[in-house]
């Protein structure tokens, strides 16, 4: 793995073994505490961040590395010069990025250009190191994620196309409502039904949340506009009302279903307040696990 980018350029085996380090990494921290010395960070943000920004730059300099952190504005990628020049001048002076940003061809002109590993900490079109989080986390619990129906309500965004990927790669079922218009890609659905295909895995798509969510073991969702679209707001709102994980909905699942939302939420849109502070949430124990599968990918990346 030189880079990580994309849970598509990952097999099965990748992924498990990531999760495995994500578990070590977990169970005993220090063996760990001077795995990156010597290895230069750069953290560049086009987004505002809590959890991504944090888990990477903590989860660092635990590992014994040195984090740059680039705030959003500051680099101007694409403005001030092009992604070519940017990539090429960090990797004479890093060992690894990771970036937040818009465009997913940003990320991915960086891993081309550079000579250093990439990590993609958010782009309009994927989100892998939330999911590599949310997959432990899931393991955690559920243990067998093959085993579970595993359902997605709202936007067919960053979090739903990664969540396609890991689903559809690892052989699991997963089921996702939207409303009409907000499909997750079809390029996406497309790369993902042929992982399924391999894997004994499934793929349900729907515009009903009630079939989505019936008999469902874990309810997921995430904000209805994600950052870049706050103009939609108020028209999203509208179309997604009904894409909501309320107590009605949480109903028609199992009585040990798990509600996970990557967080930031926004409470009372496309999840309440009963919802997210029941104990069936485990949105905290899904950011927490955010810093140890930083720190594993990190390893796995840069470790000598
Ligand atoms: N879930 C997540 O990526 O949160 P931040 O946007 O706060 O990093
Ligand atoms: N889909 C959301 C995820 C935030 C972690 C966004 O891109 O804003």
């Amino acid at each position: 793995m030189k880079h990580f980018t994309s849970l598509k350029h990952l097999s099965r085996k990748e992924i498990i073994n990531l999760l495995e380090i994500v578990s070590k990494v977990k169970k005993n921290p220090s063996a760990y505490k001077n795995k990156l010395k010597d290895k230069y960070i750069g953290l560049v943000f086009q987004k505002p961040s809590l959890r991504t920004k944090t888990s990477f730059y903590v989860g660092a300099l635990q590992l014994g590395a040195n984090v740059i952190y680039y705030a959003p504005g500051e680099v101007k990628i694409g403005e001030r010069e092009r992604i070519c020049d940017i990539a090429k001048t960090m990797s004479g002076y890093l060992d690894g990025i990771v970036v937040r940003t818009f465009s997913h061809k940003v990320i991915d002109e960086f891993a081309q250009y550079g000579s250093i590993a990439v990590i993609n900490a958010l782009s309009n079109l994927l989100h892998p190191s939330q999911v590599l989080g949310d997959l432990f986390t899931l393991i955690e619990l559920k243990k067998d994620i093959k085993k579970i129906k595993f359902t997605y309500v709202g936007d067919g965004n960053n979090v739903c196309h990664s969540l396609l990927y890991a689903f559809s790669i690892l052989g699991g079922n997963i089921c996702i409502a939207y409303p009409k218009g907000y499909s997750p890609k079809s390029e996406v659905l497309a790369e993902c039904k042929n992982f399924a295909k391999k894997s004994g895995g499934s793929i349900c798509l729907t515009n009903k949340p009630t079939i989505a969510a019936a008999d469902a073991d874990v309810l997921y969702t995430d904000v209805w506009s994600s950052m870049g679209r706050e103009k939609e707001q108020e028209q999203r709102k509208k179309v997604f009302k009904d894409f909501q994980i309320n107590d009605t909905l949480l109903k028609l699942a199992k009585s040990d279903c798990l509600v996970m939302h990557c967080l930031p939420a926004h409470r009372g849109q496309e999840i309440t307040d009963s919802v997210i502070d029941s104990k069936k949430s485990v949105v905290f124990l899904q950011a927490e696990n955010r810093l140890h599968s930083a720190k594993a990918i990190l390893l796995s990346l840069l470790e000598d």
